[in-house]
């Protein structure tokens, strides 16, 4: 939460927030921070539950009284100029995407739509809409893919790092921030862009590399490490993320773009022992043990971008925002939650999801 004795506030509470994506990972992780943190701001989510959407997580803030869910497709213009209007929405937080590198790999088609087009008709609603409101936002939640990949010793990407993206997720994201970035210049419309790092945490969708590896321990399935494992990503915890956008929603200027990262590069081999490990001491009676014994390399994905890693030095500078959550304490208190929570997973594993697992992994 914002430190409201030390921060100058350009957008005080009570606010009106439409979130897009709001039943994903991040989305939802962020729901819950701000219903929490802000219980008298009004949160209406939009959310099509896409295979990635989960009505679930967010079933414990149905008694929120400020909280409202609306199943729906951002590329509805008249949904989305209807919620504007009728919810006096002030703040958007666009989360709303197709968010896997593998699945844009086999079938790019939503991508390019709910990216690139859902993106489009959420800024041109919010062009026609934003000059009702005071100290109206529209916050484009974004990834660092969108710089494409560094070698061993390149220096981390910044604010100014130009796009290079490899992959049709990557291009779909960076073709969005254009837009973002387009509409700000070209008709004033209040932007601002977060490029984050990959995040972690409770509610990710089971198909993404650190919960696919801790489900597949439990199950004494296979760890497909692509390639060599070599791969470097830098890791943010979920709820770390969703602070650095509070910042942002509060503090920052229009126009402007934050890198936000973890500062914890880590290779893609290493994480998965650390997993193994954590679940090792923590899961009774699995089916592997020691777990690693799963651990298969696997066909590497095409184009894989070598190694992602963030200079976070603006945000930390400009807004006061650094991680709170270490990344040994973050991935303990991730396995301990797909740990407790089997009931959320488990059923998330049906044949579609199998149907997939077949496509990439066979
Ligand atoms: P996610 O796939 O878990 O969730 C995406 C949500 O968007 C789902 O609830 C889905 O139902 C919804 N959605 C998809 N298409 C929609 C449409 N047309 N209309 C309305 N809702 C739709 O994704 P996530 O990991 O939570 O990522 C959220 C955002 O953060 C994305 O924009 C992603 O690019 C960005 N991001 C993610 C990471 C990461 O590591 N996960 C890192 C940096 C940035
Ligand atoms: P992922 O969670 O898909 O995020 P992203 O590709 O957006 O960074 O994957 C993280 C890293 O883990 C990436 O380098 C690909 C790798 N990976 C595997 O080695 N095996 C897997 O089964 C998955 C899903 C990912």
């Amino acid at each position: 939460m914002v430190d409201s004795s030390t921060v100058q506030f350009i957008r005080s509470s009570p606010r009106r927030l439409l979130v897009t994506g709001g039943a994903g990972f991040i989305g939802s992780n962020f729901v819950r921070y701000w219903c929490h943190h802000y219980p008298q701001d009004r949160v209406v989510v939009v959310d099509a539950l896409t295979y990635a959407g989960n009505w679930q997580n967010l079933a414990d803030l149905t008694s929120h009284p400020q909280f409202r869910f609306v199943k729906g497709d951002i590329c509805d213009r008249s949904l989305i100029d209807n919620l504007l209007a009728a919810e006096a929405i002030d703040t958007i937080v666009h989360f709303a995407a197709e968010s896997h590198v593998d699945r844009s790999i086999l079938a790019p088609d939503a991508f390019i739509q709910t990216n690139i087009v859902g993106t489009f008709a959420l800024l041109e609603a919010f062009r026609h809409h934003h000059p009702s409101q005071d100290h109206p936002i529209f916050v484009h939640v974004s990834t660092d893919e969108v710089y494409g990949s560094l070698s061993g010793d390149d220096p981390a990407f910044c604010e100014t790092t130009p796009y290079a993206p490899n992959s049709p997720y990557s291009a779909s994201k960076a073709g969005s921030d254009h837009l973002v970035r387009a509409y700000y210049a070209t008709y004033q419309v209040p932007t601002i862009i977060t490029n984050c790092s990959n995040n972690y945490g409770p509610y990710q969708f089971p198909e993404k590399l650190i919960p696919l590896m801790c489900i597949n321990i439990l199950l004494g399935q296979s760890l497909p490490v692509y390639g060599d494992g070599q791969n470097i990503r830098d890791w943010l915890y979920a709820i770390d993320h969703c602070r650095a956008l509070d910042g942002v929603i509060h503090q920052s200027p229009p126009g402007e773009t934050y890198n936000i990262g973890g500062n914890n590069e880590v290779k893609n081999i290493d994480l998965v022992r650390i997993l193994c490990k954590l679940m090792d001491e923590l899961a009774p009676n699995l089916p592997v043990y020691p777990s690693d014994r799963l651990i298969t390399f696997v066909k590497d994905r095409p184009g894989h971008d070598r190694r992602y890693a963030i200079d976070a030095s603006k945000i930390q500078t400009q807004l006061g925002w650094s991680p709170s959550v270490t990344i040994e304490e973050g991935l303990r208190q991730t396995v301990q939650w797909y740990l407790a929570n089997r009931s959320w997973w488990e059923p998330l594993l049906g044949e579609q999801y199998q149907a997939y697992y077949r496509q990439v992994y066979s």
